[in-house]
């Protein structure tokens, strides 16, 4: 390592960027790369072993994607309810596909983190005879989801933080990395640009946890913040590490008109009603038992259907939450109504709120197993940037926020044993070079491609061709679509030169996860010829067990995507019809 010419002539024969070379090199025992709830749970366990946890993130902690988590977070609570209808509820949501001895640790351990989060100063609502109160939400047979009024995660990810900052983990906040640096296979660290000054700084540790969330961005509808871009999945193809299942993207049956902002399940859960243009309650024709409280993927299909038979209303539907009453909607659902009146014009005391699909979730992500080990050693993943896989082909809502607390946790402290038990290992200079080189090549390049076109661009492709419906013909025109994009990407340059808060840099070093994140979803979902979950091809309507009843799994090998399978784990619930 650092073989050659000694490094600052390497750099200077390589054009990088001077302000790149004042770098600080930082040794730490486990780097989380992430400070949504999956990344601070995982860094909390982590400093519990006693050892040096730094977290990176390219936001403050409390304004990550987590933060906008509404409507709640599974676990069995009730006398009535236990793990195991909990498993099965998510094993039948996730169309069979996902492994369920990772379920069944998710499903068994979510009451004791429950707890955990209350003692750990967690607001939750509560019920008449003050124990936390659990509302309905879709696929699940019993009201399983606990919430604080429609800002769970909000609740959540402030007291996370606090528990961050009382454990003493090293924050390095408003740093973006550029780089996983992984050498014979080995994780050695990260190379990040500090956004405040534009300054690289190389990071070394024995483990990296990726806990980077989801990649909504690469849709033009979606209820995930800017900054969801699929940079942890990115980061780790490039790395060697492959993402499964991607191919499954949830779509949110409920997002606010032209904006995306998500209007949570827990609206259906209390009580409200979808209606067609022609005041109908339309779930009845596609989920008799059920209704609005089917799974995700069943509600958005048959609004998708609605809208494309004329049935819409200005490319929506509505959602009715009239008859549960003014009492009632400022209680459980006060920024449901705040945001639809700020961002609709509608106050949902009077009117119905103009809803349609968008995309809201990964179910595919980094492969990883229960304790969220990937094949890459000392590399860990969590939360939605990792696929365990316990949603499989379709996610229950407030599941997601189980699994960032369930997985977070062990994924810390898997981490933490194995930085525990190994050496640090060394940490090529070279990777510092080739950060720089990378970036000076779009900061030194006077004209090209615009992040702007490109990046629009690739939303409106995925939006209209690997959406709610899917076929061939389509999809075939995506993945055109996105390796013209990737070809345009080499050529890609920035119009601001400067090195303080750059988001037009930012920009373009997210954009290149992004187009690996939608080759992915696309080759993944050209592949499989069946409909299973959320992946929902017109050409192949029925589900096929004995051809797909496996994960795809995703590789990078000299700069091109490939297509593995893996057998999915069965263990209690051997597959059948889903029906709602
Ligand atoms: O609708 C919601 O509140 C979203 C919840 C989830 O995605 O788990």
């Amino acid at each position: 390592m650092g073989r050659g010419r000694p490094f600052f002539q390497r750099a200077v024969a390589r054009r990088v960027f001077p302000c790149f070379l004042w770098s600080t090199m930082v040794i730490h025992d486990v780097i989380v790369v992430g400070a949504g709830l999956a990344g601070m749970r995982a860094a909390i366990e982590a400093c519990r072993m006693g050892i040096n946890v730094a977290v990176v993130s390219k936001v403050h902690p409390v304004r990550s994607h987590s933060v906008a988590a509404q409507g709640g977070i599974n676990a069995a609570l009730g006398e009535t309810d236990s793990w195991e209808n909990h498993m099965f509820d998510t094993v039948k949501g996730s169309d069979y596909l996902g492994d369920q001895d990772a379920i069944e640790v998710m499903c068994r351990e979510a009451p004791e983190d429950i707890m955990e989060l209350e003692r750990m100063g967690a607001i939750f609502s509560r019920d008449d005879s003050g124990r936390i109160a659990q509302r309905p939400f879709g696929g699940a047979g019993y009201p399983r989801t606990c919430y604080l009024a429609d800002r769970t995660g909000h609740s959540l990810l402030h007291v996370m933080f606090e528990q961050l900052v009382k454990y003493g983990a090293f924050i390095y906040k408003e740093w973006h990395v550029v780089k996983l640096v992984v050498e014979d296979g080995i994780t050695r660290g990260i190379i990040a640009i500090d956004l405040s000054s534009g300054k690289l700084h190389r990071l070394h540790s024995k483990a990296v946890i990726l806990a980077t969330g989801g990649y909504g961005r690469v849709y033009s509808t979606t209820t995930n913040a800017l900054t969801s871009t699929g940079d942890g999945m990115g980061l780790a193809l490039n790395a060697g590490a492959p993402l499964m299942d991607m191919e499954f993207v949830q779509f949110h049956p409920t997002v606010l008109r032209r904006t995306g902002i998500l209007i949570t399940e827990g609206a259906r859960g209390e009580g409200g009603y979808l209606i067609n243009s022609l005041g109908e309650r339309f779930m009845k024709r596609y989920a008799p038992e059920k209704l609005e409280l089917a799974s995700r993927d069943v509600v958005s299909r048959a609004e998708q259907t609605e809208i494309d038979e004329g049935r819409g209303v200005n490319g929506c539907v509505l959602l009715d939450l009239r008859h549960l009453g003014e009492e009632k909607i400022n209680e459980r659902l006060p920024q449901i109504r705040e945001l639809a009146i700020n961002f609709a014009g509608i106050d949902p005391v009077r009117e119905p709120i103009p809803i349609r699909p968008g995309a809201h979730y990964s179910m595919g992500g980094i492969m990883t197993t229960v304790d969220g080990e990937t094949p890459v050693t000392g590399l860990f993943a969590a939360g939605e940037c990792a696929c365990v896989s316990v949603h499989g082909a379709n996610r229950l809502g407030g599941n997601s926020l189980l699994e960032t607390i369930v997985f977070g946790r062990r994924a810390g402290r898997k981490a933490g044993e194995f930085a525990i038990s190994s050496k640090l290992p060394e940490f090529p200079d070279s990777a510092l070079v080739d950060a720089a080189h990378t970036i000076a090549l779009i900061m030194n390049r006077d004209d090209g491609e615009s992040l702007h076109s490109i990046r629009d661009e690739l939303k409106g492709i995925m939006e209209r061709y690997c959406g709610v419906f899917r076929n061939e013909e389509g999809l075939k025109k995506a993945l055109e679509g996105i390796k013209r994009l990737k070809e345009r990407y080499r050529n890609v340059y920035l119009t601001d030169r400067s090195h303080s808060f750059n988001m037009e840099l930012t920009g373009i070093l997210e954009l290149g996860s992004m187009l690996d994140v939608s080759e992915s979803i696309v080759i993944g979902a050209i592949n499989r010829k069946e409909s299973r979950g959320a992946h929902c091809r017109m050409d192949f309507p029925e589900r096929d067990d004995k051809r797909w009843l496996k994960h795809t799994v995703v590789y990078k090998r000299d700069d091109r995507l490939t297509i593995e399978y893996k057998d999915v784990t069965i263990t209690r619930y051997k597959p059948m019809e889903r029906r709602y």
